[in-house]
């Protein structure tokens, strides 16, 4: 775990943070917070599918073309375990290359 949230705070300030802020608290009504959101404290396949697909029409773009299943699997369990998220979960990037 420990590990995982390491690189994944690295892939999320790199890609992630410009919209939803390095405190997940995202901007105004045009990013959402990830801190106490739906998703990233609902099920684990819809987290890992908003992140591998985005949503179309809005600006969450896919990230599948971008980032390894490695990254994917930290940079979710980063989001999960932090900004008073506590889901306690490691995602595996086995479990993000089955979801692909
Ligand atoms: C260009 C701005 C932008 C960037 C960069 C961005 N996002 Fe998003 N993200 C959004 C927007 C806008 C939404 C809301 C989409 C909607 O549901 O209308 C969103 C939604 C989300 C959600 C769902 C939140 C919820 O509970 O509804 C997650 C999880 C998420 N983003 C993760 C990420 C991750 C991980 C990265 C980096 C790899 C990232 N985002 C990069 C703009 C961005």
């Amino acid at each position: 775990m420990g590990e995982l949230v390491t690189r994944g705070e690295s892939v999320y300030m790199d890609n992630c943070a410009t919209c939803h802020q390095p405190n997940g608290l995202g901007q105004s009504s045009k990013y959402p917070a990830l801190a106490g959101s739906d998703i990233t404290t609902g099920t684990i396949e819809s987290h890992i599918d908003r992140v591998l697909n985005g949503k179309a029409d809005t600006e969450m773009q896919a990230w599948a073309p971008q980032l390894s299943d490695l990254d994917i699997a930290a940079v979710i369990t980063y989001e999960r375990n932090s900004w008073g998220n506590e889901m306690g979960q490691v995602i595996q990037p086995m479990t993000v290359y089955e979801s692909r």
